[in-house]
């Protein structure tokens, strides 16, 4: 057998633990905190601290009316922040939390009403990351976290992406690698008889099916009712570069044009400057967690116009597909 020798670890691993309690401290002390989930980072606030919580949206150029989603490590821990868990949110919980579902129920009083827009709800996860689980369990705070981008730009998937994008406005990044799932969370409404999703994401309809049956998505269906999800802009997620969709081929060009190629899977780059490929093999998992990182490049690839070819309306394909029309519908000319 061969002894392993792991003395050289402990001055690494305590650095490890000295930035999570500085985060920690940070947080406590009403700073901002960038912190990798496993979706794409979070801007962190500590979401009882309403000033905290308005820098988060100051940073961001968020508008108010813009709920934020509340990060937790454990149901005990959030039971303190919601009135409510229906019988569906608790089935779901133990099914998909930790990880990518954001569930909206009923707020307590403690939580602000800047951080649910004034809604009598707050959406509510466990993320699954242990950066940020071991972040929320020593900071002993709930957390208001958007993703850690400018609003309605591409949300960030590294550390070295809030530093391009935020600088230094947030306090903090703490570096947990690239995130795994690469699009955000699913966030869903259950306070009704169905689940009905409001934004696709990491936790695909299909999954949540398998669990509770047939789901709805987007808004509540009635149009004199609240918006059910007031961050839910068509525009969001753009690139700089203007960007279309198209199911196949070259669009009409003028000449001079750089074009750039977002493809699903492998094709003919002919008539494209530059291609970025999502998954050469089809894998919707693959591409989502490859999906912002490749909108960047191109995005910094000095060209006139992105092509991006839509996914499967599947699985992951959904979220992707959601992210990518937004991101065309915010590229438009002003
Ligand atoms: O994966 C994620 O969800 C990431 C990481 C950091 O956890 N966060 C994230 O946050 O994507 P953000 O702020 O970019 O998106 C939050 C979404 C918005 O669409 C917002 O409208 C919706 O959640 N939301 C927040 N509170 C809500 C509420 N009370 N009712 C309905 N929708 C709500
Ligand atoms: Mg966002």
């Amino acid at each position: 057998m061969i002894a392993f020798d792991n003395a050289h670890l402990s001055p690494l691993r305590s650095r490890y633990h000295a930035r999570i309690e500085d985060a920690a401290l940070i947080l406590r002390a009403g700073g901002l905190v960038a912190m990798p989930t496993e979706t794409v980072y979070g801007l962190a606030a500590n979401a009882l601290d309403e000033q905290a919580v308005a820098r988060v949206f100051e940073v961001k150029g968020r508008p108010k009316f813009d709920p934020l989603i509340v990060h937790v490590h454990s149901l005990d821990q959030l039971l303190d922040f919601v009135t409510e868990i229906p019988a569906l949110a608790r089935k779901l919980a133990a099914e998909f939390w930790p990880g990518p579902l954001t569930m909206v129920l009923p707020k307590s009083a403690l939580i602000p009403d800047l951080v649910t827009a004034g809604a009598p709800t707050v959406a509510v996860r466990i993320p699954d990351h242990k950066l940020a689980r071991e972040l929320l369990k020593k900071a002993d705070l709930p957390l208001a976290a958007p993703s850690a981008n400018p609003f309605g730009r591409i949300s960030p998937t590294t550390a070295a992406h809030v530093r391009d994008q935020l600088g230094d406005k947030v306090d903090m990044v703490l570096n947990g690698g690239p995130c795994r799932v690469g699009v955000e969370s699913t966030v869903i409404d259950c306070s009704g008889e169905i689940v009905r999703i409001l934004r696709p994401g990491g936790v695909t309809a299909e999954e949540i099916e398998r669990v509770v049956g047939k789901v709805e998505f987007g808004q509540t269906p009635d149009p004199h009712g609240p918006q059910a999800s007031p961050g839910l802009l068509a525009q969001h997620y753009a690139p700089r570069t203007p960007l279309s969709l198209l199911e196949a081929g070259l669009p009409s060009t003028s000449p001079g044009e750089r074009l750039g190629l977002l493809a699903f899977v492998l094709e003919p780059g002919d008539g494209f400057a530059c291609t970025e490929t999502l998954s050469p093999v089809g894998d919707l998992r693959e591409a989502a967690a490859n999906l912002f990182a490749a909108m960047r490049r191109l995005d910094a690839a000095g060209l006139s116009r992105i092509i991006a070819r839509p996914v499967p309306e599947r699985d992951l394909g959904r979220a992707i597909n959601d992210r990518l029309r937004r991101a065309a519908a915010g590229s438009q000319p002003e």
